[in-house]
């Protein structure tokens, strides 16, 4: 990434979340930033907070404190609905599709189009036929090969059902999507395929934030990986700055980063085992 884009602004800025429930603190104070353009991967141990943080970047869940922008304005979402209002769109990894209708019904699932007229607007009449153009134009142009679109989704494999989860966001999403482990259950193959549709995605110029506990795979295409540590952000890296067993290590722990980026043995027998050392 250059230098300038380093420095572009924030599409989607959080400063001071904070998530409670009882004694649980999910969001200790997390900050986050996504750049234009990148790829941004979330990762961190289990039960670190990942999942409240994408929720409340996405409107899952009303944080009790901080604030988060978008595009530098201050935005409040009230629901999922709300986030995707404002472009933002998330890739669950289990609740991905209906997996009984055809590709084209699961890419307008929610935002169908009607039949034009009385035949749309008061018998509320489906445009299939268009429905299917677009869907089909859109898969072409992502590169996503498939032969049918009247195929039910059942029927495909899951590299192919995850492709068209992805492809319905990015047909949605008009400034951010966020993925949750879109690669978790998926074989060499399929995972290879998703990621190209990743990096076309962020070729298209809409950043993707990749919630991932897979290392080659965050390492092969995040331009920026976010560590998150008991509730917060504990480092904002570049890949090619840091080993993996480094980046496990500030995960663990036992090393943390600082501001400049160089790294600081935090704990130094965690980081032994680690097999790292500072520089
Ligand atoms: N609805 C909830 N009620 C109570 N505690 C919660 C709730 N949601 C999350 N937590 C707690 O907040 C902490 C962070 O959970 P979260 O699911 O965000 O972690 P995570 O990093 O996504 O973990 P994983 O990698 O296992 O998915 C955990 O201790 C969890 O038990
Ligand atoms: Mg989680």
């Amino acid at each position: 990434m250059s230098e300038t884009s380093t420095k572009a602004a924030p599409v989607l800025q959080a400063r001071g979340l904070v998530k409670r429930y009882g004694q649980v603190t999910a969001i200790d104070g997390a900050d986050f930033d996504l750049l234009p353009g990148e790829v941004l991967a979330v990762i961190g141990d289990n039960g670190a907070g990942k999942t409240s943080l994408i929720k409340a970047l996405t409107g899952a869940l009303v944080p009790d404190r901080g604030e988060i922008r978008l595009n530098g304005e201050p935005v409040r979402f009230s629901g999922p609905q709300s986030a995707r209002q404002y472009g933002i769109e998330t890739v669950y990894q289990d609740l991905a599709v209906a997996p009984s209708m055809d590709i084209a019904s699961n890419m307008f699932l929610g935002r169908e189009l009607r039949r034009p007229g009385p035949l749309g607007s008061v018998l509320r009449l489906l445009d299939k036929k268009r429905m299917r153009e677009q869907a089909a134009a859109h898969m072409a142009d992502l590169g996503i090969g498939l032969r049918s679109l009247t195929q039910a989704v059942e029927t495909l494999s899951g590299g192919q059902r995850q492709a068209v989860a992805v492809a319905r966001s990015v047909a949605w999403a008009r400034s951010v999507i966020v993925m949750d482990e879109p690669t978790a259950a998926l074989g060499v193959k399929e995972s290879g395929q998703v990621l190209d549709l990743i990096r076309r995605v962020r070729d298209k110029g809409l950043p993707v934030v990749l919630i991932s506990h897979n290392m080659p795979h965050v390492f092969e295409i995040a331009d920026r990986i976010h560590v998150h540590r008991l509730g917060r952000r504990a480092a904002l890296i570049r890949p090619q700055d840091h080993s993996m067993a480094e980046v496990v290590a500030i995960m663990t722990g036992a090393l943390s980063v600082s501001e400049g980026g160089g790294t600081v043995v935090a704990d130094t027998e965690a980081a032994k085992a680690a097999g790292v050392t500072a520089d």
